[in-house]
């Protein structure tokens, strides 16, 4: 059995403070955005609906476990993820309005997809506060994946401008608070075998809940019945270049019992992107 670490292992050189970042995004949501693909545009955007609703719940399901954390770098560590997911929620928010505005999507019923899940969640009396934490352990291994992938880019690479400016700044953060909640789990004497578990659901679930958003858009956008978007769909499951195969490696490597989040030493990464970022950020 591996020793549970009752420190924080994020890096000492790496800072977990919010940005509080604005973005001109107006007039560029109407557009296909991403790559002039229907189908990546869309799903990046049901990504952004899922964020506000998803980051409220991380927020909630590390608060209970706070007073039992005596780590006191990973209590201000805690509080720099409250804050960078607060901020990240805002601006998903705006972003969300604008998007549905411009597009005539219902956001009510785009965001009840996510809202349902998380509902289901929070009243079935089998899913502990343990269980909604590890279920937060899990999609931040996603997000920090998902945003590590993007900001070496390996897709959307050429996407510039307040669009590009704002999911790598997200991706930024999500990299830099990557081993929180996973370190808050292993304080709190969360065990590998219920991460291992709620892993398997949490993104089956996340995938299919992410694809009838998706689903949902390209249908108002009378895009769902076309080649183009069948061929998009379908390099993103299998491609080698797709988001599925890309992604695999990291959601494999979270199933080793002596995973951490900081396996994967990203600071070179996040460095060259605070670097870029940072005059960007401050003057926005
Ligand atoms: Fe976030
Ligand atoms: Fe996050």
């Amino acid at each position: 059995m591996t020793a549970i670490p009752m420190y924080s292992k994020t890096p000492d050189d790496i800072s977990i403070k919010a940005r509080n970042v604005s973005f001109s995004i107006e007039e560029l949501l109407s557009v296909d955005w991403a790559d002039n693909d229907p189908f990546l545009t869309a799903l990046f955007n049901a990504m952004s609906i899922s964020f506000p609703s998803g980051e409220k719940n991380f927020i909630d399901s590390v608060r209970p476990f706070e007073k039992q954390i005596e780590d006191k770098k990973l209590l201000s560590e805690i509080k720099g993820f409250y804050k960078q997911e607060g901020i990240h929620s805002r601006e998903h928010m705006k972003y969300n309005n604008l998007l549905c505005t411009q597009r005539g999507y219902d956001l009510g019923e785009l965001e009840s997809v996510y809202l349902k899940r998380i509902d289901e969640g929070k009243k079935n009396p089998k899913v502990t506060k343990k269980i909604l934490l590890a279920s937060t352990v899990a999609v931040e291994h996603f997000t920090a994946s998902f945003g590590q992938c993007f900001l070496e880019g390996q897709f959307l690479r050429g996407l510039e401008g307040p669009l590009g400016n704002l999911w790598r700044w997200h991706s930024l953060e999500e990299l830099e608070h990557k081993a929180v909640a996973f370190d808050v789990y292993s304080q709190v004497g969360g065990s590998f075998k219920m991460r291992k578990a709620v892993m398997r659901i949490v993104m089956i679930t996340l995938l299919i809940d992410f694809l009838k958003v998706t689903l949902k858009m390209l249908r108002h956008d009378k895009q769902l019945w076309r080649w183009r978007t069948a061929k998009s769909m379908s390099k993103f499951f299998f491609s080698k270049r797709g988001f599925v195969r890309l992604l695999m490696p990291a959601y494999k490597d979270f199933f080793r019992e002596d995973f951490h989040p900081w396996d994967e030493d990203s600071r070179e990464l996040l460095m060259h992107w605070q670097e870029k970022l940072d005059p960007i950020m401050s003057a926005a």
